[in-house]
């Protein structure tokens, strides 16, 4: 089974709240990457409405016929967005409100007091729950007692490695963690600056990514490319 894609469309949320338009349309986008094979749509709606408005959230699960993944940090506002619109997926990510964009996963000793009835409500309401994590074998175990479905592993470490001379030991943390995550049960997403030219190596390498979420080097290429045929490229990069 070749690993899934799922378009995040912040980037075309952020380039049309540039200016009081209604243009580049967020739905029109997902359209563009569906007929063009993307598996699903990633949003990430952040409290200051910097992109994804919650606006955007509801008229994506209007039109979506593939998988709709959420992504946030689990706020009441958040999870009432959730529960109102109950995607396939929901993916859970520790990003504070001002912080430019996710930048480290869970601390799953820490924050699993707040985790666990978070998870446990999305699973009450049948949407399958991702954490955002580490390339951190040691902790996968936790995240499964959690009662999560997935961890979606937090690619910028490798994306910062790739082709230098830690490009070897950092994805072999990607291959370990996502074993010690297939062991416990757990299925394994992946996402963070992958591009087209680091993704191929990744899910070569590392066993099982079901799905990747990819967003700011898809839409950086379509404006040479085209929306419709870079999705189309980062599908065949997934074999
Ligand atoms: N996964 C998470 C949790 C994210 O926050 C983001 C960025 O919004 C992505 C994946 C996609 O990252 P990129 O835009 O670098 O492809």
């Amino acid at each position: 089974m070749p690993t899934a894609l799922s378009v995040n469309l912040n980037k075309v949320a952020l380039l049309r709240n540039e200016r009081d338009l209604t243009y580049p349309s967020v739905t029109r986008a997902a359209r563009t990457c569906i007929e063009a094979g993307a598996d699903g749509i990633t949003a990430h709606p952040r409290p200051d409405e910097r992109h994804i408005r919650r606006s955007d959230v509801y008229d994506l699960a209007d039109m979506l016929e593939v998988e709709f993944n959420i992504e946030g940090n689990p706020t009441s506002d958040f999870m009432s967005l959730v529960e109102s619109v109950r995607p396939a997926q929901c993916t859970l990510v520790p990003d504070s409100p001002e912080q430019r964009t996710s930048d480290h996963g869970w601390d799953v000793q820490s924050d699993a007091e707040r985790l666990k009835p978070v998870v446990a409500q999305l699973k009450r309401l049948n949407i399958r729950v991702s954490l955002f994590m580490d390339p951190d074998p040691q902790a996968m175990e936790a995240v499964a007692a959690l009662g999560a479905d997935r961890v979606e592993l937090y690619t910028e470490p490798y994306a910062n490695a790739f082709g230098t001379d830690d490009h070897e030991a950092t994805l072999d943390s990607y291959v370990k963690t996502a074993e010690a995550a297939q062991q416990v049960g757990l299925t394994v997403n992946a996402g963070h600056d992958l591009t087209a030219a680091n993704l191929p190596p990744f899910v070569a390498a590392v066993p099982g990514v079901k799905e990747v979420s990819i967003g700011h080097a898809l839409i950086a290429d379509a404006l040479w490319d085209g929306l419709a045929a870079t999705v189309r490229r980062y599908k065949a990069a997934l074999g």
